[in-house]
């Protein structure tokens, strides 16, 4: 979401792109306001442009994003060389504003939340890539008792069908061949009497365009239309990131996640009987306030259950003006410690026996261009998100290819590719 924002700042702004910062005429810090290191980390980003200021004092310097958001104004008082606050939902309005900066030298706030056409910016979009983002939603309509998301950005705002059918359209004719749809539930999407199934098919008749993709979504609006939907159109990857939070019943409720652990493993029981060969991917919270032992134990009874490829996982952090930060029974940080790291170490286990259980069987790779490490190589996903690695040409790039697995690693698989 938060690298998508940053293509729209990029876009919207039309100014050349520079990674020395003594040559920038405008510097953004995008920020993440979802845990409280992510926030610090964009204030103290924001530090390093202190000194720049004095010697470059034109230079405007903004941040942008969910910490913008949250501290908005307080954020000019606290930092004397910050000329502009810029919440998530205004990038729309940031190439006035900076040309108000420019010219009335005055530091201003943009974060209302009930902007319009907060679609209207498009991406900026590398030449030549073959994956891109498409939002198709905006904020988000529950009332997870940790999240600070709905506050800083706002209710949810649907993208309308044709809209995105447009952009997607827009992207494959500049060489895209796989979309990934995003939005904070990204399953509740629903415009003008269409729902999530309805997208999904719809932008499965796109010609040219390879592979869909979508996250996150809400385990609640996970509908059997929707599972025929992505069951029936081979173009929809075979993958759902569903975040569980935790395994414990009591927990759940009072992050008021709306499920329990029953109807949680219901959906994945459909899910897989649907999809049967479909990756399920989650994210944990450990450390919740007043998670016993008991219940984190439920936690990782449910992670071995399911058997997740793979999983974020979290400490608790605390976030203001959310109802779970007013708790009185906060669990010490040594505890969460451990709970985080003996969880990590156990999906670990999982995943590195799932990943080399595919060892000689044949995945089709979506091919995203040289690897990092050596450009003999190509590297890209098969249908569920897997990273893949294979010696072969870069003319294979945006084309699906046949990789027989030879070795399965934590965080990728490599192959042989096959002609
Ligand atoms: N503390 C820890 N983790 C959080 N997440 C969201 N809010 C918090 C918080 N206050 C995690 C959830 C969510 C992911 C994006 O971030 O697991 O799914």
């Amino acid at each position: 979401m938060n690298e998508y924002d940053s293509d729209r700042i990029r876009n919207c702004l039309d100014l050349e792109l520079t990674q020395d910062p003594q040559e920038a005429d405008v510097v953004i810090i995008n920020s993440c306001a979802i845990r409280q290191k992510a926030d610090q980390k964009a204030l103290s980003s924001l530090g390093k442009f202190k000194h720049l200021k004095v010697k470059k004092p034109n230079q405007i310097v903004g941040i942008a994003g969910c910490v913008a958001q949250l501290y908005g104004d307080q954020l000019l008082n606290k930092i004397p060389h910050l000329d502009f606050v810029l919440g998530p939902r205004a990038i729309p309005s940031l190439p006035e504003l900076v040309t108000r900066i420019e010219k009335e030298k005055k530091r201003c706030v943009e974060t209302s939340l009930d902007l319009e056409e907060i679609f209207e910016v498009e991406p900026y979009h590398e030449n030549g890539k073959v994956s891109a983002f498409v939002s198709v939603q905006q904020g988000c309509n529950k009332v997870c008792s940790y999240c600070i998301v709905p506050f800083v950005r706002g209710k949810e705002i649907n993208r309308p069908l044709n809209d995105i059918l447009n952009e997607t359209k827009n992207l494959v004719t500049k060489g895209v061949r796989e979309v990934t749809f995003i939005g904070q539930t990204v399953n509740s999407w629903k415009a003008n009497g269409y729902k999530f199934g309805d997208l999904l098919k719809n932008v499965a008749e796109i010609e040219g365009l390879l592979r869909i993709r979508f996250t996150t979504s809400y385990p609640r609006d996970v509908t059997k239309k929707m599972i025929s939907a992505m069951a029936g159109a081979p173009k929809v990857c075979h993958h759902i990131h569903l975040p569980v939070q935790s395994g414990s019943n009591r927990i759940l409720a009072m992050m008021k996640r709306t499920y329990t652990k029953e109807s949680y493993l219901d959906i994945i029981k459909t899910l897989r009987e649907s999809i049967p060969d479909i990756a399920i991917t989650t994210d944990v919270i450990v450390g919740f306030p007043g998670e016993s032992e008991k219940d984190f134990n439920e936690t990782l009874e449910l992670v071995k259950e399911v058997e997740f490829d793979s999983s974020f996982s979290f400490k608790f952090s605390p976030r203001p003006g959310t109802p779970a930060a007013e708790s009185k029974e906060l669990i010490p940080e040594m505890i969460s410690n451990e709970r985080l790291a003996m969880l990590q170490k156990f999906q670990s286990e999982i995943t590195i026996r799932k990943n080399q259980k595919k060892v000689g069987s044949v995945e089709e790779v979506l091919v995203e261009g040289e690897s990092r490490n050596d450009p003999s190589w190509q590297s890209g996903r098969n249908t569920h998100n897997q990273v893949v690695n294979f010696p072969g040409p870069l003319s294979l790039k945006g084309k699906i290819v046949n990789v027989r697995i030879s070795e399965g690693l934590r965080n990728s698989l490599r192959g042989v590719l096959l002609q």
